[in-house]
């Protein structure tokens, strides 16, 4: 097991991934587990620090989220935020009530004794708080460090065992100088060095790749998106023409997908990029099927099918590799943790259990910028590392219902539209995804004199920084009236065009 800097143990907070990527802005590798990962599994990690995360229940409820008091007792430093705070209260003999008031937003924190903790900070700090209980009486040993009008407790120490707590979310932009509170966690106190880079994580991941291929080769799905290619990359760089880079046609790409996707690659990537059209038996296997779930279980399980196909042709194959990223392996795997599975991950849950290769996911620790950044320090071109991102399970998710040729091509010249005015206007650069949907629903139109009865389509354009949470985009009206009016004039059989403006949650980014 690789060696962890810094270990975030999950008790289910909707800021726990910002605790990893604030520490990681300040070049401090660290990963997320549930917070019922196994003393053990955290030793075997050799963690320099432990986070405990907030989490939405009260140490008190019949159900409350506890761990092992032993990980306390590890002689490891350890930060508690909100519930973790109380949760090291309660477990070291401290008490934790209901606070009388509670406290929501932004508060503004006195730093009364200094702590390795505050480096470089004033005194005076103005930070975000959300909680409805607090630390009342503390566990022996602990001092205060800070507080503030609410929160008698807003920051307590143990510095002999090097454990510490804060009533407020640092990890949140609010916190002004959460970072660098974090970050003294990680430098001042757990003695690590602040030396995480994306070049030195690709050189270890270059090397990695190697030492774990041991010579034989791998097969690379690519998808055309930037995950995949970012992996291609990484393993041309690592084993050369070991590499068979295959790329799936499904059927269920934009359109003209396919021809760009060889293009890009063969005019970036040096290694020959085998093309497999197997876009009639996805097509074929989906007829007749409705359900989301369904959809996404078969796509991922026929794509695994075409691959191991594929692969038997070559010899020595035994390796996978998958652009599977952070946010797809923390949506999936938490069900043992405090989140629930919202959707069956093409790539992660969909895997059917007798599978032939290993599987080699090298950005499954990264967010989705993370993996923009290492494209650029592979030497990707721009065109590709800013590309949307795409489902795997394509434009299947894209459309409300039941899959078939002309539904597919309904929706491929919309979304074209869609995508070529984003650009012209500089708008795709500027949002996170943009996409149409097929809503199989008909509406009653007029065109010219006569009465239509036709499909409507969806307009998704969402802002997001790693497609956890996503706003709907506020594009200008007067290109969505572009777009809206191009649809329905240039594609037959589409009379009417909506604009999604849900956010992420309570909505996802696809429909299905
Ligand atoms: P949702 O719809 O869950 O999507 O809000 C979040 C982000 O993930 C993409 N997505 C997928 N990516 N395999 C992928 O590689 C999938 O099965 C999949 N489903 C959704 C989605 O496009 C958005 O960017």
């Amino acid at each position: 097991m690789k060696q962890t800097p810094i270990l975030v143990l999950d008790f289910g907070s909707q800021y726990t991934q910002l605790i990893a990527r604030r520490l990681r802005e300040t070049h401090i590798y660290c990963e997320i587990v549930p917070f019922s990962e196994p003393i053990d599994a955290i030793k075997a990690r050799s963690p320099q620090g432990i986070v405990l995360s907030g989490g939405p229940a009260s140490v008190y409820a019949d159900d409350a989220y506890m761990i092992d008091q032993k990980i306390l007792e590890m002689g490891i430093p350890v930060l508690g935020i909100c519930y973790g705070m109380q949760l090291i209260a309660h477990l070291l003999g401290g008490e934790v009530r209901q606070s009388s008031a509670h406290e929501y937003g932004k508060a503004e924190i006195t730093i009364e004794v200094s702590s390795p903790l505050f480096s470089g900070l004033d005194a005076a700090q103005t930070v975000w708080m959300s909680h409805a209980d607090q630390v009342a009486r503390l566990p022996v040993g602990f001092k205060r460090i800070a507080f503030s009008d609410n929160s008698a407790n807003a920051a307590i120490a143990d510095e002999e065992n090097r454990i510490y707590a804060l009533q407020f979310h640092p990890e949140v932009a609010h916190t002004k100088r959460g970072a660098q509170i974090l970050g003294n966690f990680a430098t001042e106190i757990c003695r690590i060095s602040p030396d995480w880079s994306m070049r030195s994580f690709a050189q270890r991941q270059i090397e990695e790749i190697s030492q774990v291929t041991a010579g034989k080769k791998v097969l690379c799905a690519l998808s055309g998106g930037v995950d995949s290619s970012v992996v291609a990359a990484l393993l041309y760089k690592a084993i050369g023409d070991r590499l068979i880079p295959v790329f799936v046609d499904n059927g269920l790409l934009r359109q003209n997908e396919a021809t760009k996707v060889q293009e890009i690659f063969a005019e970036h990537l040096n290694a020959s990029l085998i093309t497999v059209d197997a876009s009639e038996i996805f097509l074929t296997r989906l007829t007749g099927v409705r359900d989301p779930e369904a959809k996404r279980k078969i796509i991922g399980h026929t794509f695994i099918e075409v691959f191991e196909q594929e692969a038997k042709k070559h010899q020595d194959i035994a390796f996978l590799a998958q652009g599977t990223l952070y946010p797809d392996v923390i949506e999936s795997v938490s069900v043992k943790g405090p989140s629930k599975t919202i959707k069956s991950h093409h790539n992660v849950g969909g895997l059917p259990e007798n599978m032939q290769f290993k599987l080699i996911e090298p950005l499954r620790e990264l967010f989705k910028d993370e993996v923009r950044e290492l494209g650029v320090e592979l030497g990707l071109p721009e065109e590709m590392v800013h590309r949307h991102p795409f489902p795997g399970p394509g434009l299947a998710v894209r459309i409300m219902g039941e899959i078939n040729h002309a539904s597919l091509e309904l929706l491929r010249r919309a979304d074209a539209i869609l995508l070529e005015e984003l650009k012209k206007s500089g708008y795709y650069r500027k949002v996170w995804q943009a996409f149409c949907v097929l809503l199989n629903v008909r509406s009653v139109g007029v065109m010219g004199d006569n009465r239509t009865y036709e499909n409507a389509v969806a307009i998704r354009a969402v802002e997001s920084s790693d497609g956890m949470t996503a706003s709907f985009a506020h594009l200008p009206h007067d290109l969505l009236e572009l777009v809206s009016r191009r649809i329905i004039n240039e594609v037959g059989g589409i009379n009417r065009v909506v604009y999604d403006i849900s956010s992420k949650p309570p909505a996802t980014i696809e429909w299905e």
